[in-house]
């Protein structure tokens, strides 16, 4: 993004898969059924015994085996222009946000236009969690226990019409407790776009929580989306309106730099940005001797998603 050099944070190893477990005090439920030709590595069924508010969501299909990043790093170093471009700083300036009562404005072209209540949404649509990898453009990655349910079944229930091929997603604007509203360092509201097979990609979530809580307001709440084989600038926060329409929609980091940022962003180790090589990842959490991760095409789902891009340049569509 903007910000040109980055902190290395000192710490201990990524938290193992089985620390994280004891400290969630997972049980593994009668294991489900893995999803139809999913990877190895990839598997689904524990439930949480005890925890936060969301402790009982069941985990639901596409959730990778990976060590989880510790909750520390995901809260305390985000990306959130509209209070600051500072990572560290938002987890105390986001505070101020007010994130209940929450609405969604769903307009364009579906048949089931309208201002939605969060809590109506939340109850159309059964939770779920999902531990997916996270891979931003700054070449830094995490894996993180998301909960929430797929866009692609909110939007079936809107009844899409026949021109509705791309979706477009805009953050709430209140320049009165988002200070960074008040400068120009994006054209505000933020907004982001995905195409309409992409947005109803199974993989593709609304998400309102993590780590078995609703999501800390520095993290988008209460309700993001997160696209896990794009970089993590797609995943936009605090979502307000989500708009069914014909042509591509504009979105907030391409038209700040268009050579930069591509609208489709699918993270790729062979298409490098102009400030970072992407062949690599630093993973949240390590040390300074932590070796980097090598980055994997649509970061490591290409099983999943590689087929919605066949036949397509992806230097062109970047
Ligand atoms: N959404 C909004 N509204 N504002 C932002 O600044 N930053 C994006 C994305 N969504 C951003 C946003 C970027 S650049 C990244 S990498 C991810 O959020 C970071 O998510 P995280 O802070 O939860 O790690």
């Amino acid at each position: 993004m903007l910000i040109k050099t980055e902190k290395t944070i000192p710490a201990s190893e990524i938290t193992g898969q089985s620390q994280f477990l004891s400290r969630r005090k997972f049980i593994w439920a009668a294991a489900g059924t893995a999803a139809a030709g999913l990877a190895g590595g990839l598997l689904s069924g524990p439930v949480h015994a005890a925890g936060g508010e969301y402790a009982d969501v069941p985990r639901g299909p596409y959730s990778a085996q990976l060590p989880v990043t510790d909750f520390d790093y995901v809260a305390n170093y985000t990306n959130y222009y509209e209070f600051t471009t500072n990572k560290e700083d938002s987890t105390r300036l986001a505070k101020a946000l007010p994130v209940s009562p929450w609405s969604v404005t769903v307009e364009g072209e579906v048949d089931k236009k309208g201002v939605f209540h969060l809590e109506d949404l939340l109850k159309q649509h059964p939770l779920q969690e999902r531990v997916y990898r996270f891979r931003c453009v700054e070449a830094w990655s995490m894996v993180v226990p998301w909960i929430g349910f797929p866009l692609g079944d909110l939007l079936k229930s809107l009844q899409p019409t026949s021109r509705a091929r791309y979706v477009q997603f805009t953050t709430l604007y209140k320049p009165d407790v988002m200070p960074g509203q008040r400068s120009s360092v994006l054209d505000w509201p933020y907004v982001e776009g995905l195409r309409i097979d992409e947005a109803m990609h199974p993989l593709t979530l609304l998400v309102t929580g993590m780590y078995d809580d609703p999501l800390p307001k520095q993290n988008g709440a209460p309700l993001r989306l997160i696209v896990p084989w794009k970089y993590g600038f797609k995943s936009i926060k605090a979502i307000v309106r989500i708009r069914l329409q014909e042509t591509m929609p504009k979105t907030a980091w391409n038209m700040s730099a268009p050579g930069e940022y591509g609208f489709y962003a699918n993270v790729n180790p062979l298409v490098p940005h102009p400030r970072w090589s992407q062949r690599t990842e630093r993973v949240l959490g390590g040390s300074i001797f932590t070796p980097k991760r090598k980055t994997e095409l649509f970061n490591g789902y290409s099983e999943q998603v590689a087929k919605l891009y066949a036949g397509m340049d992806l230097k062109k569509y970047f």
